[in-house]
């Protein structure tokens, strides 16, 4: 994008969050096309034990998943990324309706459903490029013989969000699936070794940290800014207390950030956080669940409980809020 024809909304944001006292940036902003080629790196580190755990899961268990979401469903999948994991469960559900990928990423979006149409021809493919935080209205066309929807949102991407932002996230997947519907959803769960959850997002190939920055040059390349990366370093601590990863970009200096005529001092290592991570523990993010109208059906973890896929369906009787269909 030109840095003379911005995008209102990113700045607007951008401003906004570096403008309250704890400096914040929103985490979808780190998704641009090299943010989303730069996290297909940190899921192929060994460090960052979610993807290949998950995938193992998926691997060992995708059958029994296709089981409890039955014949002819629509599975919806918004942030899609790469899609990895959802061939494997398309490819275990015997008659899948169709697949809807919702991505922010255009690249990202076009390279997934390439792929997926040559691995998987058999499957149709709806993709979509909209950002699934906001309302987003399913294709029409979707076959008409299609017996439920179900949400796929897996990679523990709901661990991004804070719990504020969770339930309105989680009220637009249950309409999105509708009365009959269900979610898959994959979870990062609260572990006693910490140690394993820090060493994820601090990777001693700085990945992450390259992840992490290029929001900062994405704000230079598309606003005009002038923040100097050399200037700033990522460091991802554990708060045990609210079991999330704090993911920070820290200043090294004392200095001043422009961007279109609004400036930013930063002191001495004070820092701009990037995004959260939290980890889940089963029976209190069920009840989140359950809040906008979900039961919980099916768990599978590895054996270590490193990481949990759980399946849920829709449950008209406990459904609150908005109508669901
Ligand atoms: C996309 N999301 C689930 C990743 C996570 O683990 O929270 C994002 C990430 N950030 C740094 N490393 C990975």
């Amino acid at each position: 994008m030109e840095s003379n024809n911005v995008d209102q909304s990113f700045l607007d944001d951008v401003v906004d969050g570096l403008s309250q006292p704890q400096k914040t940036l929103h985490p979808k902003y780190l998704y641009d096309d090299d943010g989303s080629l730069l996290f297909e790196q940190i899921c192929e580190l060994d460090e960052y034990y979610l993807t290949r755990t998950e995938m193992a899961i998926m691997e060992a268990s995708c059958d029994e998943m296709a089981t409890a979401i039955g014949p002819d469903a629509v599975i919806i999948e918004p942030g899609s990324g790469a899609g990895t994991k959802t061939k494997l469960l398309l490819g275990a559900l015997r008659t899948p309706a169709a697949y809807v990928p919702i991505e922010i990423s255009d690249d990202a979006l076009s390279r997934s459903t390439t792929i997926l149409r040559k691995d998987l021809p058999k499957v149709r493919v709806f993709p979509m490029c909209a950002d699934f935080t906001n309302d987003v209205d399913l294709p029409r066309d979707l076959p008409s013989h299609a017996r439920r929807r179900v949400v796929y949102f897996p990679g523990s991407t709901i661990g991004n969000f804070e719990p504020h932002d969770r339930l309105p996230l989680l009220r637009r997947f249950r309409k999105l699936a509708g009365n009959e519907g269900g979610a898959l959803m994959g979870v990062d769960l609260q572990k006693a070794d910490t140690d394993i959850i820090f060493r994820a997002y601090n990777d001693s190939r700085n990945v992450t940290a390259a992840f992490t920055t290029n929001i900062l040059a994405r704000i230079n390349r598309e606003l005009g800014a002038d923040f100097d990366l050399e200037q700033f370093t990522h460091y991802a601590p554990y708060d045990a207390k609210r079991h999330r990863i704090e993911v920070r970009l820290c200043s090294n200096v004392e200095q001043t950030v422009t961007i279109r005529g609004h400036t930013f001092n930063f002191a001495r290592d004070e820092y701009i956080i990037a995004e959260y991570s939290h980890k889940f523990d089963i029976s209190s993010f069920s009840a989140e669940m359950e809040a906008v109208g979900f039961r919980l059906s099916n768990v599978w973890t590895d054996k270590d409980r490193l990481f949990g896929v759980l399946f849920f369906q829709s449950d008209c009787q406990k459904a609150t809020g908005s109508p669901l269909d």
